[in-house]
This record gives structure tokens, C-alpha cells and sequence, in this order.
């Protein structure tokens, strides 16, 4: 132990304030904290990560008292956006109540409800519901499940998944092989064999002759075939899943062009594959729907989700399965032999329940659907600037794609991406009050996905924000 023991900050709940703990804190957080997906040598000579203690709406303050606008819900999680006291308090309720019991052959009301509204909610016969804690497991469980059934229905050999390059689907071993950013899992290697890649629909890198807007159906017909062509390649009888987001996060939004789900259905019913859509970002309104394969028009054999649940009041993630996946492990001495402790924890399972009762109540897709074209309106205020080569998007989940030369669409090499990305825009565009995420996974972009309260005086704050920000960056290249 190397820093000062502090107590716990503020309860905002009760009123109390907010006062900065300052330097005991920021030493705790450099000595002992260890950051995800952090270079922790940027808060050595005395940096430290900024420090969040308090939230409320599209709104977050740090420890030292200052504002900065959501751009990102948290994580892709933040629904209905911070300090919603109706949300602690079912929490608290429901831990007096029963803290916790696992669904290790037990069950509980709050998890039983919750199985119920998914399944209501979830599109086709999707109406078994195995709860996780998060989103990495829930892919992870998908995984297992389809090359368990396949063996229970005498195709053992169904075992490989196909996903797609740059799509990111969690941490553990088995959903970083299905993730497809080579980097990430290079220092992992050997991971889960396997997982193979087929190209994703970032269709302002089309290939020759398929960009263009004109080209955009023909473009999604090519990548979808690109699916077939590795299940093909693989051997159907080896393939057991296809693992796809409805729109891709990673490399920065990619949304399915026109008729790509329903070709990408076809193949996999062609092949007898399962489709698993990837909906731990694009669930629970972020696109408009409660499951985004609705956005879309496509019915897959498994939803994987998390994330906008609970709008992050309690951790929980879901994998939910057609009847046809369920039905090997409905009789005989057959089970599914897979499970995590909090899976499906009770107080995370009451605020889920809370959570989509606010849904229904303030009408929050229908909001996201309502005001999706006016943030996309606002957001390609920026093509303006001679940085920003691409907006795209859906629902309330958008990527600025920069570039170079706007004309040749060239992007910045390693070292102009560290500089810009790193060096400057993240820590810039937090400066000034704006929270979101400069990714380079693919191409540099800037991703924005709000609570999905947010409204026409969000998305003009982020665009100024934003404004201010890529011009200075253009300027310092
Ligand atoms: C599409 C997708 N799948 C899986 C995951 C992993 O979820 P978690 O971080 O909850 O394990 C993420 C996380 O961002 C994701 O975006």
C-alpha cells in the first residue's frame, strides 16, 4: 500500500457534494487502479485518468467540479441517461429483498420476469434467455452453445464461426478469436481455433467499382457473399455460426446496406449456420427498436446483448435462443454444462425490468427513431471541415471517419494516428467538455452514440464541440 486510504466521495443521492478529492485519490487511481484497454504510461510524471463522480442526464462531472456532455452513454450502456433515482432505487429494494441466488437450477422472480420481457421483446421463436454478466460472455456462450448443439444433432463437426475484419466482440479467449482486430489478439495468441474473417460493409472503403452510394445494394450483395465464400471455403459441414452487429462499432459504423441481412439469412439457412446477431451495442434503443435485427428486417437463431439493459445501473448480459437451439437440452439427462455466478443476479435482473418500464413509458425508441436524421443532419454540418471525410450511422449511433484528402479518401499513416488520436483529439475534445471516443481500430474515427434522451441541444453542443476541435487538429498537422 503505497497511498492514503480515502472513503468514498459523494452520495448523490443524499444530496451531499461533490468535493474533489484531488491528489490522494489520483494517487490511488496511478498506483493501484489498473485500466482497461489503458496505456498507463500516460499518467506517469504525475498525470492521472480523470476521475467521473457524478451524473445526471446527457451530463457527467469530475472531481474537480467540471461538466462534460455524454457523448458515448458511458460505454454504449447509459439508456436513459444518469442519476435516474427510480433505478437505485429498485436496486436497493430488490438487494434487501434477495441479494442474490444463482439459476444454477434455481430460479428467481426477477430473472423470470426479465426472461419473459426478452422473449417477448426478441423477434421469430428467440424465447430461451441465458443470462451473463456482460456482453464478452454472452458471445462466448453463443459460441458454445451452437457447437453443443450441433454435436446433440449429429453434425459434430459444425464447430467454426465466421465474423467479420475489425469487428470487436469481447474479451475472453473464445469471443477474442470471434473479434476480428489482429492487434488485439496478437499478444493472446494461441486463441480458440477456429474463428475465420470475412470483409464487413464499411462501404465508403467499398471495393473498386462498388463504392458510391449508387453502388450500395450491389455493395452489400458482395459482402454478404464474401460470408458465403468462407463458409464455402471452410466447409459448411465444419461451420457452425456466423457472429455479426447489426451495425458494426468497430472502424466506425458500419450499417448494413440495403438488402444485406436478408441475403446474409438466406446463406445462412443455405449452409445450415447459425446467425448470431452481435447486439451488445445496438439493443435496447440504440438503434430505434429493442433488438436492432428488427431495424433491419432479419430474424437470426441467437441475440447476444448487455450493455443498455439496465442502462448500466447493474451489470448483466443475455444470450437469447430460438426453440429449435433449445429443444436437444429440453428432455433427457441433457444440459447446457455452462454458467456464471451473477449471471442473470437478481438486482441486475429488478433494474433491467426498471429499466425497460422506463423505455415504454417515455417512449425512448420512438424518440431514437424521431430524432436520428436531425443528429445525422447536425453531425454532417462537420463534412464542412477538410479533416472529415465521412459521417455515418443509424439510430442514435454515429462515426466521423477523418481523413487526410477528402478527395482520395487517404487516411493518416501510424504516426500522424498516434499523434492526432492519441496526442491530441481524446484529451482536446475532452477539454472541451465533450466525452467520446477517438478509435483507430480501423480507419481513425470519432464515434458518438448519447444517452438516448439526447436532443437537438446535445447534438449541437457535440457538433460545435467537435467543430472547434477538428479544425484546430487539421491546423496542426
Ligand atoms: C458487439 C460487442 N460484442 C461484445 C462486447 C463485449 O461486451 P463486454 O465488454 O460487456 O464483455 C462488446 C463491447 O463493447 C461489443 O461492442
Amino acid at each position: 500500500m503505497t497511498s492514503s486510504i480515502v472513503t468514498p466521495s459523494t452520495d448523490r443521492m443524499e444530496g451531499t457534494s461533490t468535493t474533489p478529492r484531488g491528489t490522494d485519490r489520483a494517487d490511488a487511481a496511478r498506483d493501484h487502479l489498473w485500466m482497461h484497454f489503458t496505456r498507463h504510461s500516460s499518467y506517469t510524471d504525475g498525470g492521472a485518468p480523470p476521475i467521473i463522480v457524478r451524473g445526471e442526464g446527457c451530463r457527467v462531472w469530475d472531481a474537480a467540479g467540471r461538466e462534460y456532455l455524454d457523448g458515448l452513454a458511458g460505454l454504449f450502456v447509459v439508456q436513459v441517461g444518469h442519476g435516474r433515482r427510480e433505478l437505485a432505487q429498485v436496486a436497493a429494494k430488490q438487494a434487501e429483498q434477495l441479494a442474490f441466488f444463482p439459476l444454477w437450477s434455481y430460479a428467481h422472480p426477477s430473472a423470470i420476469d426479465l426472461a419473459e420481457r426478452l422473449a417477448h421483446h426478441a423477434p421469430g421463436d428467440l424465447n430461451r434467455v441465458f443470462f451473463t454478466t456482460g456482453g464478452g460472455e454472452a458471445v462466448e456462450t453463443a459460441w458454445k452453445l451452437a457447437k453443443q448443439y450441433f454435436k446433440l444433432t449429429g453434425r459434430p463437426g459444425k464447430t467454426k464461426v465466421i465474423s467479420r475484419s475489425i469487428a470487436y466482440h469481447g474479451t475472453p479467449q473464445g469471443a477474442l478469436a470471434i473479434t476480428g482486430i489482429p492487434p488485439m489478439r496478437a499478444p493472446f495468441e494461441p486463441l480458440v481455433p477456429g474463428a475465420f474473417k470475412a470483409p464487413n460493409t464499411n462501404s465508403y472503403r467499398a471495393p473498386e467499382g462498388l463504392a458510391g452510394p449508387e453502388h450500395l445494394k450491389e455493395f452489400g450483395m458482395w459482402a454478404a457473399d464474401r460470408v458465403e465464400e468462407a463458409i464455402v471455403m471452410e466447409g459448411a459441414e465444419t461451420v457452425a455460426a456466423v457472429f455479426v452487429e447489426p451495425v458494426q462499432n468497430a472502424g466506425g459504423c458500419f450499417p448494413p446496406p440495403p438488402g444485406y441481412f436478408p441475403r446474409l439469412r438466406e446463406i445462412c439457412d443455405r449452409h445450415d449456420v447459425l446467425l448470431v446477431s452481435d447486439e451488445v451495442i445496438c439493443a435496447f434503443g440504440r438503434i430505434g427498436s429493442m433488438f436492432a435485427c428488427d431495424d433491419f428486417g432479419y430474424v437470426p437463431d441467437i441475440i447476444t446483448c448487455a450493455k443498455g439493459m439496465t442502462s448500466g445501473y447493474s451489470p448483466i448480459g443475455a444470450m437469447i435462443a430460438s426453440d429449435r437451439l433449445f429443444e436437444p437440452f429440453a428432455t433427457g439427462s441433457t444440459s447446457f454444462l455452462h454458467g456464471y455466478t451473477f449471471g442473470g443476479h437478481p438486482v441486475s435482473a429488478a433494474v433491467a425490468m426498471a429499466n425497460l418500464d422506463i423505455f415504454e413509458r417515455e417512449g425512448i425508441n420512438a424518440h431514437v427513431r424521431e430524432q436520428s436524421p436531425v443528429f445525422r443532419a447536425t453531425l454532417e454540418k462537420l463534412l464542412d471541415l477538410p479533416i472529415v471525410g465521412d459521417v455515418r450511422g443509424e439510430g442514435f449511433f454515429f462515426g466521423i471517419e477523418l481523413v487526410k484528402d477528402k478527395a482520395t479518401k487517404e487516411t493518416f499513416d501510424d504516426e500522424e494516428s498516434e499523434r492526432l488520436l492519441r496526442g491530441f483529439l481524446s484529451k482536446a475534445l475532452f477539454d472541451g467538455g465533450l466525452y467520446c471516443r477517438a478509435d483507430d481500430r480501423g480507419d481513425p474515427v470519432v464515434q458518438l452514440a448519447p444517452p438516448l434522451i439526447a436532443g437537438p441541444a446535445e447534438f449541437d453542443a457535440m457538433e460545435q464541440i467537435l467543430r472547434g476541435v477538428l479544425t484546430e487538429a487539421w491546423a496542426r498537422l
